[in-house]
């Protein structure tokens, strides 16, 4: 009975705490301009036509120009009415001059940026000592420095204007680091590193920052990874978590972003990872830090048992390898 009471006045206090203070307002983007990198395809593009169909004016960035075409047309097709369209093509991991000018092409087209979603980045999965030491500083510079420079040339009128939203798109793979993604995990890890620091920056201009944590997502990307000799052993973990619509991660991750919450993630495996990696990062929502209180150390057990599970995967793995090499006479 005392631990009843104790346990429901804990809960009182904190829920009375927090609900004042973990309570972003949520924001239209009605009229908005909403800068998509990596938007000519999978996630980033589900993202621009849920924008488009908001109501927002949509600019799209990425290196192929047939693509980033390709999909403008596409997105046309959900815009609002008075509403636009524009792409650019530009290397974001490239130099951040060139960043900065297509940014300031894109505002002079459509107004200042009041959301920008870094989803452009890419995957390379193979065990450690198959990749190339040039695959580590590709990874980073794709998926990290990319966010990085078109972070740097969207945030000032972000700050002028004194609102808006920032979204970057890590993994789950940077949540957890598993086998095959060694290289991938290390910039997927980075970004959630700054984009901690970034919010703590940012929350006084009233500006918020999302990253999203999305699991194995039906996309070229995903297709692309899987031709390019991923690792059994990651194929097989990964299957464990199913394979979601680029729709649905993109739904949540708007959704998430516009409520002005941090971690953003979709599905059971999703949420637990978001729950047990929670740490120190940004408290947007009550009823998640009432789920940590309670689950955290639980929640570790049951991960004991997935790891204990990929680990007999790998080593399974490399008993078919051991057995398949040509025995030495
Ligand atoms: N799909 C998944 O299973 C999954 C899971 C977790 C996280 N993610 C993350 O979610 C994001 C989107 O993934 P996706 O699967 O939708 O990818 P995708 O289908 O391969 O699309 C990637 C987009 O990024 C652009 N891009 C890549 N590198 C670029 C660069 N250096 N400069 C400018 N644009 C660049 C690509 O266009 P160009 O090639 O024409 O430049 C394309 O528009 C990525 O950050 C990915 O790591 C994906």
């Amino acid at each position: 009975m005392l631990l009843i009471v104790t346990v429901s006045l804990i809960l009182f206090i904190i829920a009375l705490f927090l609900s004042k203070r973990l309570s972003p307002k949520y924001v239209k983007i009605d009229g908005k301009h909403v800068v998509i990198t990596g938007g000519s395809s999978g996630i980033g593009k589900s993202l621009a036509i849920q924008a488009a169909q908001l109501g927002a004016n949509v600019s799209i960035l990425a290196r192929d120009k047939v693509k980033l075409e390709t999909a403008k047309t596409e997105i046309q097709g959900y815009l609002q009415s008075g509403r636009k369209v524009h792409c650019e093509s530009c290397d974001l991991s490239g130099d951040f001059e060139n960043v900065r000018t297509v940014i300031q092409e894109a505002e002079s087209r459509l107004g200042p940026v009041f959301m920008l979603v870094n989803s452009a980045g890419s995957s390379v999965s193979r065990s450690f000592v198959d990749l190339k030491a040039s695959d580590f500083k590709n990874m980073m510079e794709m998926n990290y420095y990319s966010a990085i420079n078109a972070t740097k040339a969207a945030i000032p009128s972000m700050v002028e204007q004194q609102c808006g939203r920032i979204v970057f798109l890590s993994s789950q793979a940077g949540q957890i680091g598993l086998f095959g993604f060694s290289a991938y995990s290390g910039a997927k890890f980075a970004l959630r590193g700054m984009a901690e620091a970034l919010q703590m920056e940012m929350t006084p201009h009233n500006i918020r920052v999302t990253v999203s944590f999305p699991p194995d997502t039906d996309t070229p990307g995903f297709h692309s990874e899987l031709k390019s000799g991923k690792p059994k052993e990651t194929i097989m973990i990964s299957e464990t978590a199913g394979l979601f619509k680029a729709e649905d991660v993109a739904k949540t991750i708007l959704s998430d972003s516009l409520k002005g919450k941090f971690l953003s993630y979709v599905g059971l495996d999703g949420w637990m990872l978001a729950t047990m990696t929670s740490g120190m990062s940004a408290a947007t929502s009550a009823l998640e830090v009432v789920t940590q209180f309670f689950l955290l150390g639980l929640l570790r057990v049951i991960g004991l048992f997935y790891l204990s599970s990929f680990d007999r995967i790998v080593l399974q793995c490399k008993k078919e390898r051991d057995a398949e090499k040509p025995k030495s006479s």
